[in-house]
């Protein structure tokens, strides 16, 4: 098992490579993980003046469109890679988004004060953590009382086949070993109750799940194939392993596969995510401390 530091290096490595193409392919990426960014924003309830972090916020969302929901507020951009950052800080000036600031930082170790803000989101990040418990302490430490978290995982791949057609189509020409459990993965979270159970632990309160449906749509199986191989990190790393003409076989079978998806002139492929919420209490207030004692 690698260590924590060991993990964050290579995921830090493993997205630095990425954020070109996640750049590449922002407007396909912005549909598709849209119905997931307002599902948390919509949990969260934010103020014109709301001050928020966003974790593993990668190229921006949703903290981008929290900033713009915020005017009079302020929302940090953290992540491990520069790289994406980068892209975010990009993105936000080409939206004329200025509110915002960036941090280099893994999600387990936040440098921070205790209850700097009044939401934290993380769409999409806690898998990729080498310890989501100590992340979710983390969260919890950061937000003011009464404050809300709200995050979103993958549920399991056979209800994502936007990913699975790619895997499955790997599969025929490249062993791909199963993730470990233990380790990072975009369905590491998949399990019913398990990030809730961490927040739990973390003693965040009115904790609750529930499924966001999403749609990833390309113009043709020719660009569905070209996007999910050069920006899913699963699809990325397996196809490392195989040579060219492996390749050119595996992007036929993906090809005839996600053809069975074209509806008016389109490729839609169908994926659940799952979001997470929790609030943190507020402590007693000094009256209904005073008045509870005998
Ligand atoms: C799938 S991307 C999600 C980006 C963005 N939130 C979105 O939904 O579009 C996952 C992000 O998690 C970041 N990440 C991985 N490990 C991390 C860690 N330990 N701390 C903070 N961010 C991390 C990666 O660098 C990457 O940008």
């Amino acid at each position: 098992m690698p260590s924590a530091d060991e993990i964050r290096d290579a995921q830090r490595a493993t997205w630095a490579r990425l954020s070109a193409s996640w750049e590449k392919w922002d407007a396909v990426i912005t549909e598709q993980l849209g119905p997931v960014g307002t599902a948390i924003i919509e949990s969260l309830d934010i103020a014109e003046d709301q001050q928020h972090l966003d974790i593993a916020a990668g190229t921006g969302e949703p903290g981008l469109t929290i900033a713009r929901l915020s005017p009079k507020g302020r929302v940090v951009l953290t992540d491990l890679a520069a790289e994406m950052l980068d892209v975010a800080t990009r993105r936000a000036r080409a939206q004329g988004v200025d509110n915002i600031d960036t941090k280099v930082c893994s999600a387990d170790d936040l440098p921070f004060e205790d209850a700097t803000f009044d939401s934290v989101s993380v769409r999409f990040g806690y898998m990729f953590f080498p310890d989501m418990g100590k992340a979710t302490a983390e969260f919890a430490r950061v937000l003011k009382p009464g404050g809300r978290l709200c995050s979103s995982v993958w549920v399991k791949p056979e209800e994502n086949p936007w990913t699975t057609i790619a895997m499955q189509a790997i599969a025929t020409e490249a062993v791909v070993a199963p993730p470990d459990p233990d380790g990072p993965s975009m369905y590491r979270c998949a399990a019913p109750g398990q990030v809730g159970a961490l927040y739990e632990g973390a003693g965040l309160h009115d904790v609750a799940e529930w499924d966001v449906d999403v749609e990833l749509v390309t113009r043709s199986p020719e660009q569905y194939w070209e996007m999910i191989s050069e920006h899913v990190s699963l699809a990325v790393a397996a196809l490392q392993q195989v040579d060219d003409l492996a390749r050119q076989q595996i992007r036929a079978n993906a090809i005839t596969k996600v053809s069975a998806f074209e509806k008016d002139g389109k490729v839609r492929v169908p994926g659940v995510a799952r979001c997470i919420v929790g609030t943190k209490l507020s402590p007693p207030s000094a009256h209904s401390a005073r008045s509870a004692q005998p």
